[in-house]
């Protein structure tokens, strides 16, 4: 197996950042290299085959895979990022039974009327942060969604105490410290909502997050923690309000391709699920994900030895030359004609929903993404300021620093937008 030599790489992992992994797999012409990162062994693995034995079960366990610092600010402690066989799957079920036609549905009509009532104020401002406003229109669109009650004068504390939490993945000092604290004060204030509905002095609806996870037995039988609810509701909201930095890279893709934003005018349904595909594969988010072998094992002649850390290049893959023809390229065409493999696009993971760890809300993302993508291309007017636009590669999670600055002039009436004789609300049914 290729090796690093050097004694430990933590420090190089963090100056190369998403390019860590690609520089050594794609230099060398190889699919895995072993590493130290930690003070601990690792293997490094990418591409299509990999990310197949990757979510293989038999082969691997989450289980002391996620480092206690992530758990301490991004994830929390005992969610179901961290279970593994029967007891995974049955927390699993309680996520994927909000991901319903019905329940996206609400999700989609929340979205598209939060979305346009913010846009109604970014035409009265001089000019508006997109990461910002993105952030606190997210964040609503959560708590509605998951029956978190949200009063206005918080919103805009809760949204950034929310992004903290995903924002803190790659930092290190004030940075870290921040997801850190956003972890406490966010536990302890949907706890105490969790609290609340068990005692009966708040009723959200029935089929919403919060009612659901305050009453979910465990197998035993038992209620959840309240701590532990209050993780699983924070893994709905959080990485809804993540969205955000999507939404930043959806309007840098506008900004760089105009025909990809004149062909969005014409033409949405369709077309607008490719161009959220090619903005989730080509721009860098989650950059990796860590698993613990769980036996010995053999893959393409590599000895894999029980316990050992694995981790598999989520952005290579997404870029692996072998995978994608120039994928260095926008270009949403190239989803025309993909094969639909769970293992060589993974922006939210792989495999299966339902079985495996693949992300719950990825046709959430990509429904609240198409909403927006088209508000942006179709319903909105508006000017991009002058700003340094460039994306670190280094700083993970990654966005404009600038959070993309733009002038919003006009909002076309809903009436007005049509899609090819088609009424807008219509179009990707
Ligand atoms: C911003 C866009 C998002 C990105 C980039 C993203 C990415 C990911 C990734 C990489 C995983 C790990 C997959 C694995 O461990 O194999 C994951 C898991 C998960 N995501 Fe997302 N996600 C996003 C949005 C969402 C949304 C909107 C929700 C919920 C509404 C959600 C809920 C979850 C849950 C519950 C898990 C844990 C699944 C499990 O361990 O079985 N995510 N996501």
């Amino acid at each position: 197996m290729p090796k690093e030599r050097a004694i430990d790489q933590t420090l190089t992992l963090l100056s190369e950042g998403y390019n860590y992994l690609p520089n050594r797999t794609y230099r060398e012409n190889v699919n895995i290299f072993q590493t130290r990162l930690l003070g601990q062994k690792v293997i490094c693995i990418t591409g299509e085959e990999a990310a197949r034995a990757f979510y293989d079960e038999e082969r691997f366990v989450r289980k002391q895979a996620v480092p206690k610092r992530i758990q301490k600010a991004l994830f929390g402690e005992h969610g179901v990022q961290v279970l593994d066989d029967e007891e995974h799957k049955y927390r699993k079920a309680m996520f994927m039974s909000f991901m319903t036609h019905e329940s996206l549905g609400r999700l989609e009509a929340i979205t598209r009327r939060e979305f346009r009532t913010a846009a109604q104020k970014w035409t009265k401002e001089q000019e508006i942060v997109l990461l910002e406003e993105a952030k606190i229109a997210l964040c609503r669109i959560a708590c509605e969604w998951a029956g978190v009650p949200l009063y206005e004068d918080e919103e805009r504390e809760r949204a950034q105490q929310l992004f903290d939490l995903v924002d803190s993945i790659g930092g290190v000092g004030p940075r870290y410290q921040r997801g850190r604290k956003a972890r406490k004060q966010a536990e302890k204030w949907v706890a105490d909502l969790i609290r609340q509905v068990r005692d009966g002095q708040l009723y959200p609806s029935e089929d919403t997050a919060l009612f659901i996870m305050a009453h979910h037995t465990e197998r035993d039988g038992e209620l959840m923690e309240p701590e532990v609810a209050a993780v699983e509701v924070i893994n709905i909201i959080r990485p809804t309000v993540a969205i955000s930095y999507f939404i930043v890279f959806g309007a840098l893709a506008l900004h760089e391709h105009p025909s990809v934003r004149e062909r969005l005018k014409e033409d949405a349904g369709a077309y607008s699920k490719m161009v959220v595909q090619e903005i989730r594969r080509y721009y860098p988010f989650a950059p990796m994900l860590g698993a613990r072998v769980r036996t010995d094992f053999l893959w393409e002649g590599y000895a894999f030895k029980k316990g050992t850390l694995v981790l598999l290049d989520l952005y290579g893959t997404n870029h692996h030359p072998d995978l994608w023809e120039k994928p260095d390229e926008f270009n949403p065409e190239r989803f025309k004609d993909w094969k639909k493999s769970p293992f060589d696009f993974i922006p939210q993971g792989g495999g299966d929903y339902d079985k495996g760890h693949r992300c719950a809300g990825e046709w959430a993302t990509v429904k609240v993404m198409q909403i927006v993508m088209e508000l942006l291309a179709r319903e909105l007017e508006y000017e991009v300021c002058e700003q340094d636009l460039t994306l670190s590669m280094v700083r993970i999670p990654t966005y404009p620093e600038s959070g993309f600055r733009m002038r919003v002039l006009n909002l076309k009436p809903a009436e007005m937008i049509q899609t090819k004789g088609q009424h807008r609300n219509h179009a990707h049914k």
